[in-house]
């Protein structure tokens, strides 16, 4: 399987895939388009992916297997935004799976359960297999300002043409977004029982963030659920209690 990811890395469709995201981001028309979902983001999510596989005692098959569902997971968007971990599942599913294929993918049941790991990764509510929370996980952790296409400044500029044009967007959208810009990083260390969701801010992160963007504690809790961990959110060295986020949780 490390072969397989290796062919990605250099395979000419992918690559393509890659710039045409890149090319939709040029022209943000969203907020979503704000941060990077191309090739950066995909190496990002694989490596994060096999680190997590690697922290819970996968065997190497299979964390290779999670590091190609990171490099393939969002290739939907070089159609668009909408539903597009399902348009990447159409995409490498076309013509009898022959991208998959021709990288030397033949295995029909790793093939299925790539494409399930792809299919759910927008949310954390169909983990059948440790591979849909590795790809899950990695995707809603890889929460940074390295992430960022523009800066804070053109981000502000963003929303306040938005508010010239009296376009209406969530509140909660832009306290999101502009809260990404004081994420360092986020980390991910599975111990003996817990799983730990350490996020390193700049001092004027909000914990609002949380209440913005609910799947920051949705799926780290749903992974740890899978894997028999108890959840832990650490912001800035300080562990969150959890009374602070229990109302954020699936219903
Ligand atoms: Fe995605
Ligand atoms: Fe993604």
């Amino acid at each position: 399987m490390k072969e397989v990811y290796n062919r990605v890395l250099d395979d000419p469709q992918w690559l393509n895939w890659m710039g045409e995201i890149d090319e939709h981001a040029r022209v943000a028309t969203r907020e979503e388009y704000l941060c990077d979902h191309g090739q950066g983001h995909a190496v990002a999510v694989a490596e994060r992916a096999m680190d997590f596989m690697r922290q819970i005692g996968e065997g190497e098959e299979d964390v290779w297997l999670a590091g190609v569902a990171g490099l393939l997971h969002d290739v939907g968007n070089a159609v668009g935004r909408d539903h597009h971990e399902k348009e990447s599942v159409r995409m490498l599913s076309e013509d009898d799976y022959s991208f998959l294929k021709n990288l030397g993918m033949n295995d029909e049941r790793n093939i299925e359960r790539l494409l399930h790991a792809i299919g759910g990764h927008s949310d954390a509510r169909d983990i059948l297999d440790v591979v849909d929370a590795a790809l899950v996980l990695a995707d809603k952790t890889d929460m940074r300002k390295g992430r960022m296409l523009v800066s804070e400044e053109e981000a502000k500029k963003f929303f306040a043409d938005l508010d010239a044009r009296g376009q209406e967007y969530n509140k909660w959208v832009k306290l999101f977004v502009l809260n990404l810009y004081k994420v360092e990083d986020v980390n991910v260390s599975v111990v003996s029982e817990g799983l730990i969701v350490r996020y390193d801010v700049d001092d004027d992160f909000s914990l609002e963030f949380l209440e913005a963007w609910p799947k920051a504690i949705r799926v780290p809790w749903a992974v740890a659920d899978f894997v028999e961990r108890y959840f832990q959110l650490i912001v800035d060295g300080e562990e969150i209690p959890r009374i602070k986020y229990k109302h954020l949780l699936f219903p």
